[in-house]
């Protein structure tokens, strides 16, 4: 399973990069404001950090404003994956940037159906927001199991990225289901690593390892 950052704070990037957690990154507009920075700098400041794709999303909401966004998005680096709503407009602007040879990622997706059609149009990645559909009562993670039988069914192969992902439990039930990808926040994918059982251990460990008096090395 791939691990992509849900941020555009680049020093959260940097950290988590330098561990080497992390192989790609998704913003949005909502990110982008959270970041404080000019998008185009921004997005550019973390095409340099990451090899992987990053994702950046268009704001038109019509195909010609789409592909016009598309094109100065993607020249902003190679690794530059445009970010497209699940709309019919959306959808349009997929299938072309596809074509093109650009990596797509068909964001705000809520449903099975809604899936089908980002794969029907060739995406490179759907986005189905787990989060958001929980918060309304609904399971998200049904949508992300009932989107991997659909599109193991046809062989299709655009990724699934599980994305607003708000909690550990989240990841882990994404990985079991089959999720490609999960874009986590970075304090939820910090947050994976930690049990109480391994500080505690740990603290024994060297509790114990003092009272030796050795050293290694
Ligand atoms: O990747 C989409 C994500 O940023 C949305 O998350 O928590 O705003 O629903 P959230």
């Amino acid at each position: 399973m791939k691990f992509f950052v849900d941020t555009a704070d680049v020093t959260e990037i940097r950290e988590l990069n330098d561990i080497g957690l992390i192989d790609g990154v998704t913003t949005n507009p909502s990110l982008i404001l959270k970041s404080g920075g000019d998008i185009m700098e921004v997005t550019k400041e973390i095409c340099s950090i990451v090899d992987g794709p990053v994702s950046a999303e268009v704001v038109a909401t019509d195909y010609d404003g789409m592909m016009k966004e598309a094109a100065v998005l993607a020249r902003i680096a190679g690794n530059i994956c445009i970010k497209l709503p699940l709309t019919m407009d959306g959808l349009k602007a997929c299938k072309a940037l596809t074509s093109q040879g650009h990596k797509t990622n068909v964001t705000l997706c809520f449903s099975a159906n809604q899936a089908l059609l980002a794969a029907k149009a060739g995406a490179t990645f759907i986005s189905p927001f787990v989060g958001r559909l929980d918060d309304i009562g609904l399971d998200g993670m049904e949508v992300i199991g009932e989107i991997r039988a659909i599109y193991d069914n046809y062989g299709f192969e655009t990724e699934i990225l599980a994305a607003s992902i708000r909690t550990v439990n989240h990841v882990k039930m994404a990985a079991m289901i089959g999720a490609d990808v999960a874009t986590v926040p970075p304090a939820t994918l910090k947050a994976l690593v930690k049990h109480p059982l391994t500080d505690k251990g740990l603290e024994a460990f060297l509790a114990d390892w003092a009272k030796t008096g050795q050293k290694i090395g």
